[in-house]
């Protein structure tokens, strides 16, 4: 291999032909292992790179960029891009990228699957059946909440929350939303703006989808959660932090919250134990956007940001445009 090829780090396994893909044309340090790379580990996976495929487990700031000099790219396979200081790729003149747009089905279809499983105790059901206490049937065995004609509230109506509201209405709902300030009437549809405290008194359920920032941590705290109604689902598909995990804990444990349905959490993967000792909530590892079609769509966009910035093409999901008119490399 040339010493004048370009190089590109991946910080996780991801789809072997793809890695065939990159090493067609530049100089690959993939992470076969698969092991989260410590933030030293990821300074030196990265040391020498052009470019890298990241992930949302990869810490990007000023200390990583410091340290390498060549990196002219951080193209993050997700649509969630907290993981990255932009102002210090900014600052560093390296472009930041995203993955929108393709995954916003499989996201909401998954928000929807943990909206159901919570509310009709899915799986609480089934660790009942597997546990072999399925001894005779029960006029009021395990009685769910209902959803439909209920009212849904969405806390974050962008591009996946609106792909939520659509599933809404083939179940009859009302849908509220909550963001910074009301969408335009075509983006909107028939969903009805609320402020927040309102939407989370109004709704039967609610889904939280916003990005995670400073401003939104802990938008649902113990406060908000004592808003919602006794008999509602809450739904967690942001990001961890966006929810106070331990008022959650608490509400659910009181009974003051029906049930709640999480793909994301503090912490993650070291989750707070103490969800896993309750019944009334449905908990994913952060697969919202884990299928096939979903990821190979994500990892392409993803490889695509990669090589038009490599080539000097602005590249299609671009988050600090700033950089693009002041590079410094
Ligand atoms: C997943 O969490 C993503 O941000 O794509």
């Amino acid at each position: 291999m040339s010493e004048n090829r370009l190089r590109v780090a991946v910080t996780r396994r991801i789809f072997p032909e793809l890695i065939d893909f990159l090493r067609a044309r530049y100089e690959v340090r993939d992470n076969q292992a698969d092991a989260p790379l410590s933030p030293q580990a990821l300074r030196e996976h990265l040391r020498d790179a052009d470019g890298v495929l990241a992930t949302g487990g990869d810490r990007i700031d000023a200390a990583l960029l410091e340290a390498c000099p060549r990196l002219k790219v951080v193209s993050n396979i997700a649509v969630g891009y907290n993981n990255i200081d932009l102002d210090a790729c900014t600052a560093y003149g390296v472009a930041a990228t995203n993955t929108p747009d393709v995954l916003n089905e499989a996201t909401a279809d998954h928000a929807w699957a943990l909206l159901l499983a919570a509310a009709r105790r899915v799986g609480e059901a089934e660790r009942f059946v597997r546990a072999g206490q399925w001894k005779r049937w029960e006029f009021e065995m395990l009685m769910g909440a209902d959803l439909y004609g209920r009212t849904l509230g969405i806390v974050g109506m962008g591009r996946i929350g609106r792909a939520i509201a659509r599933r809404a209405q083939g179940f009859a709902m009302r849908v509220l939303y909550h963001n910074r300030k009301p969408l335009p009437s075509e983006l909107a549809g028939a969903a009805e703006y609320r402020s927040l405290e309102v939407l989370l008194a109004e709704a039967d359920h609610v889904i939280v989808v916003v990005p995670y920032s400073p401003q939104t941590h802990h938008l649902i705290g113990a406060r908000e959660l004592a808003r919602m109604k006794p008999s509602a689902v809450l739904v967690n598909i942001a990001r961890g932090g966006v929810v106070d995990d331990a008022a959650l804990v608490e509400a659910l444990r009181a009974r003051r919250l029906f049930a709640a349905g999480l793909d994301v959490f503090e912490n993650e993967p070291a989750l707070n134990p103490a969800f896993l000792a309750l019944d009334n909530v449905v908990l994913t590892p952060h697969i919202a956007s884990s299928t096939r079609a979903t990821r190979q769509a994500m990892a392409d966009l993803a490889i695509r940001n990669l090589e038009d910035v490599l080539a000097g093409r602005r590249p299609a999901a671009l988050l600090n445009a700033e950089v693009w008119d002041r590079r410094r490399r």
